[in-house]
């Protein structure tokens, strides 16, 4: 599988998310051994924060990895409102706990809030110096917010929306990280869940590169994501098939017929847009 550099570590471009994970003590045993079998697939990047689950989702990646923290490159993020200097110092102590581990290896301001960017980034210092994480970053910033915030550090990714439906960030975002040799971090990839997945996966252009290739619209959708030049892909699965059916989707060759259909299906942004965001 593809691999990037980002932060202190190399990871696989396909990684798993933890959205809606650890809401639902009944799911519990479900979520873990899904991010158990993504692990063993190679998907070693998992994605969680504070947020999911008011600490819920933490608590099961810290049950997926237990024993097995070697084999994880673990991200989770703060809340803004957590984001001042001593705020990201208690709210990562309250990660790491939740996580049962000493280290977390990514860790992201989630949104920008009202706290400076100045003071957030020098508490993300002072934990890496402290070695509570390895690296930082940053998520949900537009071009302008990621300026700003080269001024005050050097933020090793912008986690943002990216998917076939929301291309936004190919007009600007993209190309200014690419230049900068910045992985990007392209969450719901899939287009999260309910109405607006619908509109993706069945849409007729996917599905026709889909059955050309004997694959799901899914699997094309995650596929064309990961062919995306430093884009990492963050698709959350707790069904097994979901997870065998994306590491596969890894392995899938577009073609430049595909990628025009796909571009003629779901047309490249030609004007600067507003960030998207969920
Ligand atoms: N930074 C941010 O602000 C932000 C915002 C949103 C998300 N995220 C991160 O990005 C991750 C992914 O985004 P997301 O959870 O919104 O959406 P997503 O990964 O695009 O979609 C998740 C949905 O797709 C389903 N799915 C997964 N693989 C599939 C497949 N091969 N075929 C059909 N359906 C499939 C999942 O079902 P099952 O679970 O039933 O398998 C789930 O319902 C999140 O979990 C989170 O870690 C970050």
């Amino acid at each position: 599988m593809k691999t990037l550099r980002m932060g202190a570590g190399e990871v696989p471009a396909l990684g798993q998310g933890t959205w809606n994970m650890g809401e639902r003590a009944a799911h519990r045993r479900d979520e873990v051994r899904a991010l158990q079998l993504g692990l063993d697939l190679g998907l070693t990047l998992i994605d969680t924060a504070e947020m999911y689950g008011e600490g819920g989702a933490e608590e099961v990646v810290g049950a997926a990895i237990a024993g097995r923290r070697d084999d994880a490159y673990i991200v989770s993020k703060v809340y803004p409102h957590n984001a001042s200097y001593d705020g990201v110092r208690e709210a990562c102590e309250r990660s790491l706990r939740r996580l049962n581990i000493d280290s977390i290896d990514l860790y992201l301001l989630h949104w920008q809030g009202h706290h400076p960017l100045a003071e957030t980034f020098d508490g993300f210092e002072a934990l890496k110096q402290a070695g509570k994480i390895k690296a930082w970053g940053v998520s949900n910033f537009d071009l302008e917010n990621m300026e700003e915030a080269l001024t005050y550090g050097a933020p090793a990714t912008n986690q943002v929306l990216y998917n076939l439906m929301k291309r936004g960030i190919e007009f600007d975002l993209l190309p200014w990280a690419r230049q900068r040799g910045m992985p990007v971090m392209a969450y719901s990839p899939l287009e999260t869940q309910g109405r607006e997945q619908a509109a993706l996966l069945g849409h007729p252009g996917l599905k026709a590169v889909a059955a050309a290739h004997g694959v799901t619209p899914a699997q094309i959708a995650l596929a064309w994501v990961l062919h995306q030049d430093g884009v990492i892909a963050i698709p959350k699965a707790v069904d097994p098939v979901h997870l065998r059916a994306n590491r596969a989707a890894a392995d899938i060759a577009l073609s430049a017929d595909d990628l025009a259909a796909l571009d003629q299906a779901f047309p490249p942004p030609r004007r600067r847009r507003a960030l998207d965001m969920r």
